[in-house]
């Protein structure tokens, strides 16, 4: 039952949802209507107004992101521009010492060939087309399972 307010204007009125583990879930509404805030609650980037959000059997409402164990692709992608793509997606398993560091490189590697953009390692986001970039995301966003 999670609603969110901003300032006055409640914009989620209370949502009531389970997605139970390897299910598939779309969310469609039209522009404007909460999707993007909804999932930034999921993520802890964003605080709900009431309401409870449980990763699995955990109470998750006040954790900070980095507790989460979540990965979101963002809407406008926010890669790093001065990183290249294969830094890119080291960076969560930089972030969160997931692995030994020559084993994050192997599973970046692994994550890129997953959205065929291995042969772009090196590039800048700015080098890619926006298809491309959108891939990068989400292998920064599945590397760390
Ligand atoms: N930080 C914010 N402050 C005030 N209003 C916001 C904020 N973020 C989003 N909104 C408003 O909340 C509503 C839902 O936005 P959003 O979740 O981004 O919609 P969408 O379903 O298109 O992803 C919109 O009306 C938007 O203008
Ligand atoms: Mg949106």
């Amino acid at each position: 039952n999670v609603t969110k307010a901003f300032g006055d204007l409640e914009i989620i009125k209370g949502i009531t949802v389970t997605i139970e583990k390897g299910e598939f879930v779309s969310l469609l509404g039209p522009s404007g209507c909460g999707k993007t805030t909804l999932l930034r609650m999921i993520a802890g980037l964003e605080s709900t107004t009431s309401g409870s959000i449980f990763i699995g059997e955990r109470d998750s409402t006040g954790l900070p992101p980095e507790q989460r164990d979540i990965a979101m692709v963002f809407q406008s992608y926010a890669l790093f521009p001065h990183l290249t793509v294969l830094e890119n997606v080291l960076f969560p398993l930089r972030m969160r010492k997931l692995s030994a560091r020559d084993k994050q490189v192997e599973r970046a590697r692994a994550a890129l060939e997953l959205v065929q953009l291995l042969h772009l390692a090196d590039r800048r986001p700015r080098e890619l087309s926006g298809g491309q970039q959108q891939r990068v995301a989400i292998a920064r966003a599945v590397v760390s399972e």
